[in-house]
């Protein structure tokens, strides 16, 4: 099994190295190999996603990604900013279904900003659609306004479209996942203004007819925001589009109490995937060795779990993190008084000393 390893910026090498010395820990005998990605990429060819990176993603298994980006690659043209490899691997591998857990550990119920009776016991997934939906639909641009009261001014606009088959595909997901968490899936739409989303909800209702076991309700996405953060416990499963998942899943993100928690798996139509933190670089805190690489531990649990066909290594690796943190172990982002501080490196040997 080859795993490609893409570090990326910013704190990505030295979270990445952690849970490559966790996969290295599990007595089984993968085949990784690192490339440059973003910043990184760029400093060595030129080019944010250079074209051997893309290739090692594409002949691997499976990808696990750090972050990319830097403050200092702010004044490149868009082009080359690190942030356009992270796009460009997902639109190349066809990586459409995005899934994000948020789960809230018991020994980190005070680390959320939520009451610990909203949030105590949280177990929700999130399913984002990641190749469609307005951020990728054409035509798009600033223009001369052709109409209406603003007419001959520049307007800037955005397409949203989202074709049948791409919205079945990211149902079936939904609907499977949800068939092996409590049966309950939440579509989340703007069905009530917008033509894409009332298109979106048909389609996933016609889905349902091969899901009978699964219950099915919709939610308008400013409904869903607010119920969010008032009874996140109430949802499931919840699956939206790529706009409306990337707001919904950051804020979910942080009933969790930390971001350097939560880990991400971006999948094609073959379960092929990209695992990674769902935070960025930090590049606030890259280099001081206080990370918390839970996160992409986590990821590389997804990873075994969905691309490589090994979900008890998974169930090892996830084990071992309830364990660090019913010892105390607390990276900065998530310590509180009572708890022991401790950095990157010391955490990832933590997580190695306690798999079973
Ligand atoms: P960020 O997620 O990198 O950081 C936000 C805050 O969370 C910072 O205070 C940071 O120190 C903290 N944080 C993040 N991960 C942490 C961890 N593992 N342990 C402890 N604290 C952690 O988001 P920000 O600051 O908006 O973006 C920084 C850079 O990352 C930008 O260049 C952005 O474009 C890029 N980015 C890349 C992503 C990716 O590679 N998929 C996703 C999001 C942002
Ligand atoms: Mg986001």
């Amino acid at each position: 099994m080859k795993i490609a390893i893409l570090p990326g910026d910013g704190i990505g090498p030295e979270i990445v190295a952690q849970a490559v010395k966790v996969l290295n820990a599990l007595g089984e005998s993968f085949e990784m190999e690192t490339a440059p990605v973003g910043g990184a990429g760029y400093e060595a060819s030129g080019h944010p996603l250079p074209e051997a990176t893309l290739k090692l993603a594409q002949d691997a298994d499976a990808v696990l990604f750090g972050a990319v980006g830097d403050w200092k690659y702010d004044s490149l043209e868009r082009s080359l900013r690190p942030e356009q490899a992270i796009l460009g691997l997902r639109k190349n591998l066809n990586l459409f279904a995005n899934l994000r857990p948020a789960i809230l550990y018991p020994e980190l119920a005070g680390a959320s900003t939520l009451k610990p009776e909203v949030v105590s016991g949280l177990d929700i997934l999130i399913i984002r659609e990641l190749t469609g939906d307005i951020y990728f639909g054409q035509p798009r641009g600033v223009r001369i306004c052709p109409d209406g009261p603003f007419k001959g001014q520049r307007e800037g606009f955005d397409t949203m479209r989202y074709a049948e088959g791409e919205i079945r595909r990211i149902a079936h997901v939904a609907f499977q996942a949800a068939q092996k968490r409590d049966k309950r899936l939440t579509s989340v739409d703007k069905a009530n203004v917008l033509e894409t989303f009332q298109f979106w909800k048909d389609v996933v209702i016609d889905v349902h007819k091969e899901y009978p076991d699964v219950a099915l309700d919709h939610m308008y996405v400013d409904n869903a925001a607010m119920q969010l953060v008032r009874a996140p416990k109430k949802f499931d499963v919840i699956v939206t589009g790529n706009m409306f998942g990337d707001i919904l899943s950051d804020a979910a993100a942080m009933l969790t109490g930390s971001i350097g928690m939560l880990p991400s798996a971006s999948l094609d139509a073959n379960n092929k995937g990209l695992y990674e933190p769902s935070h960025g670089s930090a590049p606030d805190i890259a280099g001081k060795g206080v990370a918390n690489p839970l996160a992409t531990i986590l990821s590389a649990a997804m990873m075994l779990r969905f691309s490589l066909g090994k979900p008890e290594q998974a169930d090892r690796i996830e084990d071992a993190v309830k364990k660090v943190l019913a010892q105390g172990l607390r990276t900065p982002d998530i310590y509180e008084a009572g708890t022991t501080k401790v950095g990157t490196v010391e955490m990832g040997a933590a997580v190695v000393q306690a798999l079973s």
